[in-house]
């Protein structure tokens, strides 16, 4: 698996698990500035976990969709450059403020993804990565609304939640849908279900087409 530079496997009582370095927000356990990525706790974490190749690099510049509390965009902005974090709903954001004041590099964004024209002014454009997790009906709108801040061989990185989008159907089926639609904007790279860690997911990682 290859990881992206800053995130590294460091040991924590005996367990060797993700970690990021930086100033601890969830109560995860830090050893030697290493904050311990739980992957249980983030969906990018499990797909790094599940060894995806997300095509992620140190210094990139990421918009992160779906921030909510700062969970997993606090770990991202750990290792990346300029971080652009969107979430719609105003109380995590408070939170999300509190991780940021500590991480120059880390901009939330009270918006709604579905209008990127809304902070199309701030966020730049050519940006390395997206990383998408917003639970929502919709999700591979959500990513073809925003494929236009990429860099043309930039990725996207996505956590599908198929009860998200129909929950009275099989989510396998639910998957092929939302890839079929993904595959309008992007070309699919790989997939992969994020159980144990998070039932029902699938992680995508895509490029612009
Ligand atoms: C599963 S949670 C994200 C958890 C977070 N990514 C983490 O790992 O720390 C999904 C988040 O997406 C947000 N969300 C859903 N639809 C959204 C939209 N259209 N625009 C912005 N945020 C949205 C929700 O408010 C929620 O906070």
């Amino acid at each position: 698996m290859s990881l992206p530079d800053g995130v590294e496997r460091r040991e924590f009582e005996g367990d060797e698990a993700l970690a990021t370095r930086g100033e601890p927000v969830y109560g995860e356990p830090v050893v030697d500035g290493w904050r311990r990525w739980e992957p249980h706790r983030s969906k990018l974490g499990a797909t790094l976990e599940a060894g995806l190749d997300t095509g992620l690099a140190g210094g990139d510049g990421v918009l992160y969709l779906g921030a909510a509390n700062g969970t997993t965009v606090s770990h991202v902005a750990d290792f990346a450059g300029p971080t652009y974090a969107v979430e719609f709903a105003p109380r995590p954001v408070r939170d999300l403020l509190d991780v940021a004041e500590v991480r120059p590099n880390l901009f939330p964004l009270l918006k709604d993804a579905r209008k990127p024209e809304t902070y199309a002014h701030v966020v730049e454009s050519g940006l390395d990565a997206i990383v998408q997790d917003v639970a929502t009906r919709g999700q591979a709108d959500v990513a073809l609304a925003n494929r236009e801040f990429l860099r043309g061989d930039g990725r996207f990185v996505g956590a599908i939640k198929a009860r998200s989008e129909d929950v009275t159907r099989e989510p396998a089926a639910v998957f092929e849908d939302v890839l079929e639609r993904l595959r309008e904007g992007y070309e699919v790279l790989e997939t992969a279900r994020l159980e144990p860690y998070h039932d029902d997911h699938l992680a995508v990682v895509a490029t612009p087409k």
